[in-house]
């Protein structure tokens, strides 16, 4: 039966009790981890958020009542227990922060029976993903949980703490929002008194913030969940938390400078990293010429080569072809795979082809100098050692090339380059290493909407040195838009803002707009625009991506606490469910039969 803790009042966490304490009467509470009864005395390991902490139930301390209900409790039920810290008496337990003393139990209270739990409640639990979730609640008492969700506390905190001393405002943003075309698909809510009419979730504060800067608060800052309906990976979920910012008076540098500071500032008093600072830059064309990717993992070489000029005459028509298309041949050198046995390159072939190539060309050099090559035939002995060269390749190194469009040449060796990392174990868990991704191209050309779409969002000014080449060669314009990844993710991204009507307006035609169209989505920011509006830039985090990084788990899920699955449901909850027909008449909605 459970009992009350009337009258009783918790004076230390578990851990919270230590060597300094011996000889002190404490009272703790917690759920029992494990009970083991050695006739005259029963040992019973109590845990709470802080850690595990032994006690010692003697009859002629807690008397025999006492001693009779310690015998009854089982895993997980929910105990307070008064008593007399004291030296262990059996073998220190080095694993454990209390391992060298116990708490000799005076008295014993049960707050809560418990059935046994479906798995059991420890450390790097090796139960299924589905179970977890499904009874998330007891997962998230499992220590390694406990502590990322500590850890993400802490780190809100700090973030916290630094904007308020920059002098930045918490200022809260509606959720309730306007569905506007641009960015991910929407999550729609429908409105009662509208019928027909719907908000949409904020996919981030955006344009409120810019408004916000309008109306000249300077500096904001907020910890705000986002919402995105789209296709969810290991590091993307449909809700979200982004650190975001905008500073008025300002330019990318000076929104650079302040979040180099942040991080620096987290990462110490958050898990004692020190972060070098400032951090390094590259400009995206760069990146994805040297790396095949936007959001480059710098841990390690493996960097990409374009060969195309070497190989533009020789005999080998998947390379000729490509470039003959406007296309490049590009390779990357993996050293020391020359011995590579064929079976794991055709892997690798596959694996390329999930990325969109053709096939993937390669050239194994021997430690003997003989090459194996799928291509070697078609090329002239100086084309060949041409190639060697470029690529660096030595005895025993194994060099993969692909030839096609660049953006899936970059694509396609970007993700090799990652895989064969990883396979081999090149890049180091413990390293942090930052990157400044800048100069990112204004506009993408979009294959599905045969049209112009904005790369990070339409407000995103471009840079005024090439905004001169918008009709001519509109995807030439590069623009002040910049990213901060860390060991390859892409852990926020910001802009500096258009902040003249003017072009504001021109960016809303190249995206396809008509001048009505453009005015009936933004016309609230547009007519902002007109009352005075401040330069202004921002940023902002992924939260859910940086706490990851610092417990160095493999998905978000596991530093958040109720997170979703990959088609969007709570196993918990079952979110998302059906509504009453009732619902669904008030909001004046008729729901299609699924036929699928
Ligand atoms: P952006 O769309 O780049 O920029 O988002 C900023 C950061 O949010 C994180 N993020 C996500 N994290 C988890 N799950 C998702 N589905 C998800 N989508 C994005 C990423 C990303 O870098 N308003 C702009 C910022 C600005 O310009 O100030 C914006 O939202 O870490
Ligand atoms: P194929 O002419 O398609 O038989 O290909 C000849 C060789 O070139 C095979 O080893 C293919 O894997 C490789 N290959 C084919 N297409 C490409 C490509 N786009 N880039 C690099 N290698 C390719």
């Amino acid at each position: 039966m459970a009992e009350s803790m009337q009258g009783w009042k918790r004076s230390h966490r578990c851990t919270e009790v230590s060597g300094q304490n011996i000889g002190e009467t404490v009272t703790v509470m917690g759920w029992v981890q494990k009970r083991r009864n050695l006739g005259a005395l029963i040992f019973v390991d109590l845990r709470d958020r802080s850690g595990l902490l032994q006690i010692v139930f003697d009859e002629t301390s807690v008397g025999s009542a006492g001693f009779e209900k310690a015998g009854t409790i089982r895993n997980e039920y929910v105990i307070a227990v008064t008593g007399m810290v004291q030296k262990r008496t059996a073998a220190v337990n080095e694993h454990l922060k209390t391992g060298d003393i116990e708490i000799l139990a005076d008295g014993i209270r049960i707050l809560s029976e418990a059935e046994t739990p479906p798995f059991p409640i420890e450390e790097n639990s090796q139960t299924k993903d589905e179970l977890r979730l499904k009874y998330r609640f007891l997962d998230l008492r499992r220590p390694d949980l406990q502590r990322n969700l500590m850890l993400r506390s802490k780190v809100i905190y700090l973030m916290r703490e630094f904007m308020v001393k920059e002098g930045f405002l918490e200022i809260e943003t509606p959720i309730l929002c306007k569905s506007t075309p641009e960015g991910a698909r929407d999550y729609l809510v429908p409105s009662r008194v509208h019928p027909g009419n719907f908000y949409a979730l904020p996919q981030s504060p955006q344009l409120y913030k810019q408004l916000l800067m309008c109306s000249g608060y300077d500096r904001y800052f907020q910890i705000a969940k986002c919402f995105r309906d789209e296709d969810l990976r290991a590091d993307r979920q449909p809700e979200f938390t982004q650190a975001d910012m905008e500073l008025s008076f300002v330019e990318e540098d000076d929104v650079i400078d302040v979040n180099e500071r942040l991080l620096a500032y987290v990462f110490k008093e958050a898990i004692g990293v020190d972060l070098p600072i400032p951090f390094p830059r590259m400009p995206w064309q760069e990146a994805m010429d040297r790396f095949g990717s936007d959001k480059p993992d710098t841990r390690f070489q493996m960097e990409l080569t374009d060969v195309s000029e070497i190989v533009r005459n020789c005999g080998f028509g998947v390379f000729t072809g490509a470039l003959a298309d406007g296309g490049s041949v590009r390779g990357i050198n993996v050293k020391g795979q020359g011995a590579m046995p064929r079976k794991k390159i055709d892997k690798l072939v596959e694996f390329a082809k999930g990325y969109g190539a053709k096939g993937l060309a390669y050239l194994s050099l021997g430690e003997d100098k003989s090459i194996k090559s799928s291509f070697a035939k078609f090329m002239t002995e100086e084309e060949l050692s041409a190639l060697v060269s470029a690529m660096e390749g030595e005895a025993g190194d194994l060099l993969l090339f692909a030839a096609d469009k660049n953006k899936i040449v970059w694509n396609v060796l970007g993700a090799l380059r990652l895989e064969l990392a990883k396979q081999m174990d090149l890049p180091d868990p413990n390293a942090y290493h930052f990157l400044w991704v800048t100069d990112f191209p204004l506009l993408e050309w979009s294959e599905e909407e045969n049209r112009y779409m904005a790369m990070h969002h339409p407000f995103t000014m471009p840079k005024e040195e090439d905004w001169e080449n918008v009709d001519e060669d509109p995807g030439s314009v590069r623009a002040k838009a910049y990213d901060i990844v860390l060991n390859g993710t892409e852990l926020g991204g910001g802009s500096v803002r258009i902040h003249q009507d003017d072009v504001q307006e021109k960016m809303f035609e190249v995206l396809g707009f008509t001048k009505e169209s453009a005015h009936e989505q933004f016309g609230f920011l547009l007519d902002a625009f007109m009352y005075g509006v401040p330069p202004h830039a921002g940023l902002a985090y992924g939260v859910d991506r940086m706490v990851m990084h610092m417990v160095h788990a493999d998905s978000i899920r596991d530093v958040i606490a109720f997170p979703k699955v990959k088609d969007a449901s709570c196993l918990m909850t079952k979110a998302p469910g059906t509504v009453d027909a009732a619902q669904l008449k008030e909001l004046r909605l008729n729901v299609e039969p699924d036929e699928t």
